[in-house]
């Protein structure tokens, strides 16, 4: 049986990589889905080959009048919203000393105070409806522990860790579910720009920093999308009406909590 048949989701960061993956897992388990992305040739792109029930929509998750319009074009497009996932963000590492204020603005921009933005409008719109929903935040292991050479992302996928405590424990009030998934590693453009990263920060040939951190994996490998979309099914389906403001690793094993 489909588990999301009748659902109306909004995936935002879904042109590509994780983000994608969650769409067309929805999609198959019987939603509409918005495939939000700021990238949205992209979009467009990964909802014509998703097929007719992914649709594509144009958000930039730093803008409020961009998140307002994007709320609008799935409720006139879908009649309602059921099911958010904040999936966007951006990575960026350098040694503490070098860390700059563009890139700590750009980061929290997306990664915060998005998340926190379209989390609060797909909540006034669910609100709206009386219905409840689902909202997923995507953390990260990242969010659990600091790393020498990533300060700026870490803190910020701590700050969705907490966010998605706090707006959780105020939203089921309203029978929204806010929880969260921590990725490990995940294969993809996301861990090829990191990779690059660390080879210029540490010296590395590309692709020793992605080896070696696969080596370290519990489960002896990256993970692809695919591994995700089964904790996202389950955290958007009535079988997670009473869990609230939890954040889950589905990391291969590299994180206990
Ligand atoms: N890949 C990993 O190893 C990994 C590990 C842990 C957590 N995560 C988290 O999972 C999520 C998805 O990661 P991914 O690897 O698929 O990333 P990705 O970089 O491949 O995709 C991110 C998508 O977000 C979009 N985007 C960027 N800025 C945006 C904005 N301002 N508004 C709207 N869309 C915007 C991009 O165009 C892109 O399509 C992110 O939250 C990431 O932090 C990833």
């Amino acid at each position: 049986m489909k588990r999301l048949n009748q659902k109306s989701a909004l995936v935002t960061g879904a042109a590509r990589g994780i983000g994608r993956g969650f769409a067309e897992r929805f999609v198959a388990e019987g939603a509409t889905v918005a495939i939000a992305d700021i990238d949205f040739e992209a979009a467009q792109e990964t909802a014509r080959e998703i097929g007719p029930a992914a649709y594509a929509i144009h958000i930039d998750v730093c803008a409020q009048d961009s998140i307002d319009a994007a709320m609008q074009a799935v409720v006139q497009k879908a009649g309602k919203l059921d099911i958010l996932i904040n999936n966007a963000a951006l990575f960026d590492a350098s040694r503490t000393v070098d860390i700059t204020r563009e890139s700590y603005d750009k980061l929290y921009a997306v990664n915060v105070a998005g998340t926190l933005f379209t989390m609060q409008a797909a909540a006034r719109q669910m609100i709206k409806q009386g219905h409840g929903g689902k909202i997923i935040n995507m953390a990260s292991q990242a969010g659990r522990r600091g790393e020498a050479l990533v300060a700026v992302y870490c803190s910020t996928k701590a700050a969705v860790i907490s966010l998605t405590q706090s707006a959780g424990l105020d939203l089921i009030k309203n029978g929204i579910n806010v929880n969260a998934i921590a990725p490990g590693v995940v294969d993809g453009v996301h861990w090829d720009h990191v990779d690059s990263m660390f080879a210029k920060l540490e010296g590395k040939p590309l692709g020793q920093k992605k080896a070696e951190v696969a080596a370290g994996v519990p489960a002896g490998r990256f993970a692809v999308p695919e591994d995700l979309t089964g904790m996202a099914v389950f955290l958007a389906s009535t079988e997670a009406d009473y869990i609230v403001s939890q954040t889950y690793n589905v990391d291969g094993g590299q994180w206990m909590s």
